[in-house]
């Protein structure tokens, strides 16, 4: 990895409330956090501690109630639905409940066209179109003479999982954020799906964020690795700091769940 490292995506005192008076959350607590250029980062806590809405604030998808985020150095302005569109060519994500990411009125073709047209490349020849769809199935181990004309919600969970990720091949996003993308996958095609990820990350300098309860995934993939405790960063440094010598209690306590990370997770036997 290049050793200037290049800052992509970073925030300041971002902070998360739902609801109000007595019914209030504190949901994301004035975190900060550096994102840079092509590094591999897992965000690893308890359910309930604030993965999915921090990762929904720096993707725009919710505002923040207080906190700025900078998107490559300078500080986002998604004001415009224009502008949010122009953001999103940057940065994706795929999500922990796949049912909720697509349109269930889009088939699958119309999926992956809007990716090629994010790309600029709408007017393409349709058979141009076709072999980059196809490319972009075969690379997730999907046959798309198998899918084109289905509806997203006729796929099991884990081929849309598995589409999630053909979708990210075609947009290749400069920013990655990956929510629990493989809950729905059996161990053997998860490492399948992990290594390819691993694999665009090395083809485009892509930045992914895993973002897990799995401290044993963290560990194999991640250069830094943070831990999310009610809403604040408890804990974060390189993989092997963290998580061979962690420091803080709480991260402690995650790791005596997983008593055998190494057998669990290694990717190079699979
Ligand atoms: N739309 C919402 N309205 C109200 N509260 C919410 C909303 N979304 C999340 N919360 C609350 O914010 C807190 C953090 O939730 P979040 O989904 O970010 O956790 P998480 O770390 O992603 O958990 P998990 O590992 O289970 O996915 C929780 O207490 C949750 O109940
Ligand atoms: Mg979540």
């Amino acid at each position: 990895m290049a050793n200037e490292k290049r800052l992509c995506l970073s925030t300041s005192g971002l902070t998360k409330v739902f609801g109000f008076g007595q019914s209030k959350t504190l949901a994301v607590d004035h975190v900060d956090l550096n994102l840079y250029e092509g590094e591999v980062v897992s965000i690893v806590g308890e359910s309930g501690s604030g993965k999915t809405t921090l990762a929904k604030m720096l993707l725009g998808l919710i505002s923040s109630t207080e906190g700025d985020v900078y998107f490559q150095g300078k500080k986002r302005d998604i004001s415009t639905q224009r502008k949010k569109q122009e953001y999103w060519k940057n940065i994706q994500a795929i999500f922990q409940d796949p049912f909720s990411s697509y349109n269930i009125f889009n088939k699958i073709d119309a999926v992956l066209l809007d990716c090629i047209r994010m790309r600029g490349g709408g007017n393409l020849p349709r058979e141009k179109k076709v072999e980059l769809m196809t490319e972009a199935c075969s690379f997730v181990n999907l046959k798309f003479e198998e899918l084109t004309n289905k509806y997203p919600f006729e796929l099991s969970g884990g081929q849309m999982q598995r589409l999630m990720i053909a979708r990210i091949f075609l947009l290749k996003p400069k920013i990655l954020f990956a929510d629990e993308p493989t809950s729905m996958i059996d161990a053997c095609s998860r490492a399948t799906i992990l290594d390819e990820l691993m694999q665009l990350r090395n083809e485009t300098g892509m930045t992914i964020i895993f973002i897990t309860h799995d401290i044993g995934l963290a560990y194999f993939v991640s250069d830094s690795v943070y831990i999310m405790e009610h809403g604040k960063f408890v804990e974060s440094g390189s993989a092997d700091e963290v998580i061979l010598s962690p420091r803080n209690p709480y991260t402690k306590r995650l790791l005596n769940d997983v008593p055998k990370i190494y057998e669990e997770w290694d990717l190079s036997t699979v």
